[in-house]
């Protein structure tokens, strides 16, 4: 693991402390649906605040593309933060950098804390320009990270700021290094990758790099109906991707060559409208009709993900078998879920999962808790766990 210093290295006292957060949670109709990535990072804020420190928590919320977006203000986040930290006024400064930032930090005492407006309404902080890192840089004395999920970009606030203050680490980010770094690096092997979600054209990549890293690959969810249909199985209506068929046959080859084993469906759950309690059957892969849905992976799939995991020793599971948000879809996803949870439960399996797609599958799985660890990262989990070196992680290190 790089080396970096944390927040055990630096008395906080008075000084204002940058703190990047990444409070990109998933919202509905304005409502925090899962508000799990605050939560954790309210423990280091709780600790800087607690030892005396003016916390300045920065982060950014969707991608607004550089320009102010409303609907993407981080202000009812702030009122979220207020009730993790135990009921507390969040100073919220409208504006991130510049006077009316000055303004917010000015109100910040010893022991408290602002949250600063959504970082990518200014596009300089994705093209990480010197002005804006510097208009950052200026609000604060020191610089925690504590966005682990957000480290794989080489944004202001992420690799910028690590270059302007002296830069620490915070609990999350140590967290995450710790425990994702023992699953991937020093991982008992076997090792399994389960990867799922919907497009191969977004984990091509991913699933490229891990195949030197694993000896069991798992393909689940709607990019596997790519691989099917690259070897000729009949799909139907199911989601798929055909142009990158001849990728999908590359990894095939590549896994074959480097004598890891390729696990895909062998049975589906089909349906002729994607709808909650659809019509819907069993079948296997040669009777797919032209008018049908492939929407989960059937029994038959489970028990043989099952057999594979119960041989391994080690799992990193990104993305869900199927469409499990949509009953009874979720059947599969479930079924591989509760079987990683238990084989972890008898000590057989260590379990790693990341993704807010798998997070939400593994809570409504009921498993949550069982795993062995959770990431609260996506993108950065799967760079991670392809082993790339993440450049705000990087920028620790220096
Ligand atoms: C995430 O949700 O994965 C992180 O917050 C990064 O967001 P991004 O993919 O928009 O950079
Ligand atoms: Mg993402």
């Amino acid at each position: 693991m790089a080396r970096f210093e944390t927040i055990d290295q630096f008395d906080p006292k008075g000084k204002r402390v940058l703190v990047r957060v990444d409070f990109n949670v998933p919202m509905q109709d304005g409502e925090i649906t899962d508000a799990t990535r605050i939560e954790r990072a309210a423990v280091t804020l709780k600790e800087l605040m607690g030892k005396g420190a003016r916390v300045i928590a920065l982060s950014h919320f969707g991608r607004p593309k550089g320009k102010v977006e409303p609907a993407m203000s981080l202000e009812p986040i702030a009122r979220a933060l207020g009730k993790a930290l135990g009921g507390i006024d969040v100073v919220f400064g409208k504006v991130c950098v510049g006077p009316e930032a000055e303004a917010a930090v000015a109100k910040v005492g010893e022991g408290g804390i602002a949250l600063l407006e959504n970082l990518r309404f200014h596009a300089g902080e994705e093209k990480n320009q010197k002005e804006f890192a510097d208009a950052l840089a200026a609000l604060g004395d020191v610089y925690v990270n504590d966005a682990f999920s957000a480290s794989h970009r080489a944004h202001a606030s992420v690799t910028g700021l690590a270059e302007r203050l002296p830069a620490y680490a915070g609990r999350l980010m140590e967290a995450e290094l710790k425990a994702l770094g023992a699953a991937v690096g020093d991982a008992d092997r076997p090792v399994a990758a389960l990867i799922g979600g919907a497009k191969v054209s977004t984990k091509l990549d991913v699933l490229g790099h891990l195949l030197d890293k694993v000896d069991v690959l798992i393909i689940g969810g709607g990019m596997a109906n790519t691989f099917l249909f690259a070897d000729d199985v009949e799909i139907g209506k199911s989601l798929c991707e055909k142009d990158l068929a001849g990728n999908a046959r590359e990894i095939a080859a590549k896994a074959k060559a480097r004598n890891v084993r390729i696990v895909l469906p062998v049975d589906a759950v089909v349906a002729t409208r994607f709808e909650a309690n659809a019509p819907h059957r069993v079948t296997g892969l040669d009777s797919v009709e032209p008018e049908e849905m492939i929407l989960d992976v059937g029994p038959e799939s489970v028990a043989a993900v099952e057999e594979a995991l119960a041989r391994c020793k080690t799992l990193l599971w990104n993305g869900p078998m199927g469409a499990f948000e949509v009953a009874p879809f979720d059947q599969g996803t479930n079924a591989v879920a509760r079987a990683a949870a238990r084989l972890t439960r008898e000590g057989r399996l260590q379990s790693v999962a990341g993704g807010g797609d798998t997070v939400a599958a593994l809570a409504h799985a009921g498993v949550l808790e069982e795993f062995s660890y959770v990431s609260t990262a996506g993108g950065a989990f799967l760079e991670f766990i392809e082993g790339k070196d993440l450049p705000g992680v990087a920028a620790l290190a220096r």
